[in-house]
């Protein structure tokens, strides 16, 4: 069985699509751990407390004890995958690089295009006719690595952030749930930092 850790920081939506998915028997995984950078998240409370980590940076000296006692956690329960799900804070190299090959990010935008934050606020601005999420490995340039899939929305007349914002959550419950399935089958794989469908080079962003 497929063992799942989850980065998040917040509400913790993403996370719940995953729990429901297991819970129906759509998605063969188990969670075997949540973590957080903000010790009250909703998120943490979607999972048995045995399974919850929320500590923030400030406990520690500084960054790099942060992201060593995150990881030691992180190592402890031996996931298979690591999806950042709402993780608001920039992962360091060292973390990644510890990590390589098994951490995965939900970004609300269609890499490559807005990169970061205010997506949703940006798309609109730059007048985008379409606008979605996508899910990618992480590597220490933020939101730049490999993307594995992507769900699109029309942006529609009287968008504002908010209306597109939720608009682009509802697709990205069923693209994570759908990329973790084909992640857990083995059938999405990464290969020296490249991702591979059915064992061949994936050129192109699945369209989920
Ligand atoms: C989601 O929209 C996710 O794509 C986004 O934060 C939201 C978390 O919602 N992630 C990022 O912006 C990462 N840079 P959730 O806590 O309800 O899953």
């Amino acid at each position: 069985i497929c063992r799942i850790a989850v980065l998040a920081s917040g509400r913790g939506s993403n996370l719940q699509a995953i729990v429901d998915a297991i819970a129906a028997g759509r998605l063969q995984a188990e969670i075997v751990g949540v973590f957080s950078d903000r010790p009250d998240a909703t998120a943490l409370e979607r999972v048995a407390a045995d399974r919850r980590w929320g500590h923030a940076p400030k406990e520690f000296s500084d960054r790099a004890a942060y992201e060593q006692a995150l990881g030691d956690a992180l190592a402890a329960s031996a996931p298979d995958w690591i999806v950042c799900a709402g993780y608001m804070r920039i992962l360091g190299a060292d973390f990644v690089q510890r990590f390589n090959g098994r951490l995965v990010n939900i970004h609300p935008s269609l890499l490559p295009l807005h990169k970061g934050l205010h997506t949703h606020a940006r798309a609109l601005e730059a007048g985008d006719s379409e606008h979605g999420a996508s899910v990618h490995l992480v590597v220490p340039e933020l939101d730049a690595g490999a993307v594995l899939a992507q769900a699109r929305v029309p942006v529609l007349a009287g968008d504002d952030a908010q209306t597109l914002a939720e608009r682009v959550l509802a697709v990205e419950h069923p693209l994570l749930i759908a990329t973790l399935e084909l992640l857990c089958a083995g059938r999405l794989a990464e290969r020296e930092g490249q991702p591979t469908f059915d064992g061949h080079p994936l050129f192109s962003p699945l369209a989920l």
